[in-house]
C-alpha cells in the first residue's frame, strides 16, 4: 500500500515540524495539517513564512518549500479526514486537571475526541498514527471507539512516537536516531500499516534507523526514553547542589563522568531545572501507571526524578533571596530568558516560570527579557499559575525588548535561558547601570566567572 495523502490533527510544536519535514522529503505525498485553532492555522499560512507559529531554527525553510506545493494548513478537519490514508493524531494530552488522575495521568480527552471525530467522517480505509506521548495502552482505547462508532471500514492503529527535541527539531526529523514504529505485527493487514509508514520515512531515515515493534513496546519506550533523559538532568542536579557545598565543581564532574563510554557526556549540564512539555507529564503518567498497577517502589522511584527538579527550582529562587540579605521586597531583578531552552519559543513547564513566581511572592519586582517569547505569553504563564490576581502579576512584571534594558538598575540578573546572545552582551556597561553590589545568578553556566567577577559581578553558578 502506497500513501498518497497524509492528515495530521494538531498543528503544534509536533504536528507541524514533522509533517512539514514529511511534506519536504515526500513531494508525492499530500500532506495536511488541521488544527481547530484558527489562530495558529492563520499563523501557519501567513504569507511571511517568518511568522509562523513555532520557532524552530531551519522551520521557515522548509515550511517555505513545501507550502502550496504538497503541504498545507486548514481548519477543516473533516474534509482532511476523508481525503487522508494515514492519519497521524499530534494532539495535546496534559496532565488531567480535575477528577481521577488528577495532576499525574494524561488527559485524553482530545485524543477521544479525534478518534470519535476520524470515526465519524472516514468512508474508506485508513491507517491512525498515534504521534502524541500517550499512556500504555491508549492504542486500544483509540481502537474500540473506532471499531464501534465507526461506518464498518477499517483502522489499523500504529505507535509512532516523535522523540524530536525543540529548539532543534528541524536537525533531529532530518536525522533522526531512531524511527519507531509499533503495530499489529502478528496480522497481514497490520504488516501491511506498518510497512506503508516505514515507505514514507523511508524517504530519507536509512532502515536500520527503522524500527518496528508492537505497539505496546512503542508506547512504553517513549515514556521510558523522556524518564530516563529527565533523570540525567536530575542526578546533575542533585549533585550540583553537593558540589557547591563541598568546593567540587559540577561540569568537571560531569566532564570526568561523561568520559567513562558507559554513562556518555550528553545530557549531564546543570541547570535551574529542565522544563518542556514533556519530561514532566510523560513521568507524572509512568507513575500514575506504575500506582495503577500497585507497583509503588517503581512509581516512588520514578516521581523523585519531580521532587528533585521541584527542588532545584526552588533552591535556585532562595539562593537569589538569601544572597540579596534575605529579601527581595521592593527590588529589582531581572530575568534573561523565559522559555525553557535556548531556540524555542515555547515556555511550557519553564523553570523561568516557577522561579519568577517565587520571586514575586517575596514581592520582588521582576523584568523579563527573552529573545523570543512575547509578553503575552510570560503573562499568560504566570496566570496559569493561578498564584496572585492577573492585575497583580502585571503590576509586578515588566517584560522589555533588550537584556540591557532588564539589566538597567536590577539588584541581581538571573540567567533562566541559555541563549547563546546572552553570551556575548556587553556585561561590562551592564555592570555600570546596575545597583552595587551587582548579583549575577547564572542558572545556565552559561557564563564566564572569572571574567564577570573581575569586572566586579558577585557570581553564582549553579554547581560551583
Ligand atoms: C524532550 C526529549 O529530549 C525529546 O526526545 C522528546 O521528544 C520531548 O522531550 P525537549 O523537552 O524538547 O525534548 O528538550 P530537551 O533538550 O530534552 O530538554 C528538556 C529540558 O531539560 C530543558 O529544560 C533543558 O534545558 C533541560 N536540560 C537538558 C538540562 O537542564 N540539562 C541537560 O543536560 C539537558
Ligand atoms: P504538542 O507539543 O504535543 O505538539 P501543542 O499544544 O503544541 O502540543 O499542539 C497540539 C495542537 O492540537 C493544538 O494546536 C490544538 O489546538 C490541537 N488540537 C487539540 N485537539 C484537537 C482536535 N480535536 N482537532 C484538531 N486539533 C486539535
Amino acid at each position: 500500500m502506497k500513501v498518497k495523502n497524509i492528515c495530521c490533527i494538531g498543528a503544534g510544536y509536533v504536528g507541524g515540524p514533522t509533517m512539514a519535514i514529511i511534506a519536504q522529503k515526500s513531494p508525492e505525498i499530500t500532506v495536511t495539517v488541521v488544527d481547530i485553532n484558527e489562530k495558529r492555522i492563520a499563523a501557519w499560512n501567513d504569507p511571511d513564512v517568518e511568522q509562523i507559529p513555532i520557532y524552530e531554527p531551519g522551520l521557515s525553510e522548509v515550511v517555505a518549500e513545501a507550502r502550496g506545493r504538497n503541504l498545507f494548513f486548514s481548519t477543516d478537519v473533516d474534509a482532511a479526514i476523508d481525503a487522508a490514508d494515514m492519519i497521524f493524531i499530534s494532539v495535546n494530552t496534559p496532565t488531567k486537571t480535575y477528577g481521577m488522575g488528577k495532576g499525574m495521568a494524561a488527559d485524553l480527552k482530545y485524543i477521544e475526541l479525534c478518534a470519535r471525530q476520524i470515526a465519524r467522517v472516514a468512508k474508506n480505509d485508513k491507517i491512525i498514527v498515534e504521534k502524541s506521548t500517550l499512556p500504555v495502552r491508549t492504542a486500544e482505547a483509540l481502537k474500540r471507539i473506532l471499531d464501534n462508532t465507526g461506518n464498518g471500514v477499517n483502522f489499523q492503529i500504529l505507535s509512532n512516537p516523535e522523540f524530536l527535541a525543540e529548539g532543534t527539531a528541524v536537525t533531529d526529523l532530518h536525522k533522526p536516531d531512531r524511527v519507531l514504529i509499533g503495530g499489529d505485527l502478528d496480522s497481514e493487514k497490520g504488516r501491511e500499516a506498518i510497512q506503508a509508514l516505514v515507505d514514507v520515512y523511508a524517504h530519507w531515515v536509512t532502515p536500520d534507523n527503522i524500527l518496528t515493534t508492537n505497539v505496546w513496546s512503542s508506547e512504553l519506550s517513549k515514556l521510558t526514553a523522556n524518564a530516563f533523559l529527565a533523570q540525567r538532568v536530575s542526578s546533575i542536579n542533585a549533585m550540583s547542589e553537593l558540589c557547591e557545598v563541598t568546593e567540587a565543581d559540577v561540569q568537571e564532574v560531569a566532564k570526568a563522568i561523561g568520559m567513562d563510554s558507559r554513562i556518555g557526556p550528553k545530557f549531564l549540564k546543570a541547570s535551574v531545572g529542565f522544563g518542556g512539555s514533556c519530561f514532566q507529564k510523560d513521568i507524572l503518567n509512568l507513575v500514575y501507571i506504575a500506582k495503577s498497577f500497585g507497583l509503588n517502589e517503581v512509581a516512588d522511584y520514578w516521581e523523585q526524578v519531580i521532587l528533585m527538579n521541584d527542588h532545584q527550582k526552588r533552591r535556585f529562587a532562595a539562593k537569589i533571596v538569601k544572597t540579596l540579605f534575605n529579601t527581595v521586597s521592593g527590588k529589582k531583578i531581572a530575568l534573561l530568558g523565559w522559555a525553557f531552552k535556548k531556540d524555542t519559543n515555547d515556555t511550557r513547564e519553564s523553570a523561568a516560570i516557577y522561579v519568577a513566581d517565587y520571586l514575586l511572592n517575596e514581592q520582588a519586582e521582576i523584568v523579563v527579557y527573552d529573545p523570543k517569547v512575547t509578553q503575552e505569553q510570560i503573562l499568560a504563564d504566570l496566570d496559569y499559575l493561578g498564584t496572585r490576581s492577573e492585575e497583580e502579576n502585571r503590576k509586578l512584571i515588566t517584560v522589555v525588548n533588550t537584556a540591557e534594558a532588564a539589566c538597567a538598575e536590577a539588584h541581581a540578573v538571573a540567567v533562566m535561558t541559555e541563549w547563546d546572545e546572552f553570551k556575548t552582551l556587553d556585561w561590562e556597561a551592564i555592570y555600570t547601570h546596575m545597583l552595587k553590589p551587582a548579583f549575577l545568578f547564572d542558572g545556565r553556566r552559561l557564563l564566564d566567572k572569572e571574567a564577570l567577577t573581575d569586572l566586579g559581578f558577585e557570581f553564582y553558578a549553579i554547581g560551583s
